[in-house]
């Protein structure tokens, strides 16, 4: 049974991942060539990841998971939209990588998939879509082996205020957004609804904790993965607003471990 709202932004995704596959930003041509999509915040946070098994969270079409596959790592990926995993497939196949790819709720993986791993991955735009963090929390412990690590960065949740009026850090039901702006194509108005969460910093904390994770390290940054406005510039992987690095972080990285 599709989780509530969940199955609203599969719609969304299975009609927008084909845009950003072939969206020059998204850089498929440049991969296929053997360019890497990971950035260096994750690359240095996980180092090397040679012969280990790497299991990467709503991975979209996959780019970044068959970039960690490129790095020597062995890779599964997980999304909930059956389009992106047939681009992520498509992508695996034209760049001759070793990779898996399952379809599925992240919050309903339990089961789908037999191996465990070293590593669970996550990044860039992933929390928000997410209604319950306790269970998304459950999934990764479930899924990682003993002294297993989870790595993830993505928007800080503090973000959203400075970015959208009239929100509150600790809003709990799920926001609903029509006629959105894709964010890599400025020009495409996304036909579905999205269903977003505004999650606190110590709800995601806290989640992971109760999983039975111990965090190691967390991380603020003043600067963002993406343009969030046409006018922001990038500079070595990630964007800043016109006047420069924020005040305030756009994004946080947070590695745990399972004992
Ligand atoms: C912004 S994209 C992820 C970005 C990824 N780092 C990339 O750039 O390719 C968000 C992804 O989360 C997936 N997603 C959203 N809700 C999900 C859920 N409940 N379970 C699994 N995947 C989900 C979407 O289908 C989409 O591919």
């Amino acid at each position: 049974m599709a989780y509530k709202g969940h199955e609203q932004n599969r719609k969304l995704w299975d009609e927008i991942v084909e845009i950003h596959y072939n969206h020059p930003d998204y850089k498929v041509k440049e991969f296929l060539e053997g360019w890497s999509s990971l950035k260096p915040i994750e690359l240095e946070a996980l180092g090397d990841v040679t012969g280990k098994r790497l299991l990467h969270l709503q991975c979209q079409f996959g780019m970044d998971t068959l970039s960690w596959a490129r790095k020597g790592a062995i890779v599964t990926g997980v999304d909930i939209s059956g389009k992106s995993i047939e681009l992520a497939n498509k992508l695996k196949q034209d760049a001759g990588i070793d990779a898996e790819f399952v379809c599925s709720d992240v919050v309903e993986l339990i089961g789908k998939i037999d191996s465990k791993f070293d590593i669970v991955f996550q990044s860039h735009g992933t929390l928000i879509w997410l209604g319950d963090l306790d269970k998304w929390a459950e999934v990764v412990a479930y899924y990682l082996v003993s002294g297993g690590t989870y790595f993830i960065v993505d928007e800080h949740p503090i973000s959203y205020l400075f970015l959208e009026e009239g929100i509150s850090y600790f809003d709990k039901q799920p926001r609903r957004y029509s006629n959105s702006h894709d964010y890599c194509d400025y020009d495409y108005i996304w036909k579905e609804e999205s269903v977003e969460w505004q999650h606190t910093m110590a709800d995601i904390i806290n989640a992971l904790i109760k999983a039975g994770l111990t965090i190691e390290r967390l991380e603020e940054y003043n600067k963002g993965y993406y343009a969030v406005e046409p006018d922001w510039y990038e500079e070595n992987s990630y964007y800043y607003p016109p006047g420069g690095p924020t005040p305030y972080p756009l994004m946080f990285s947070l590695q745990a471990r399972k004992k």
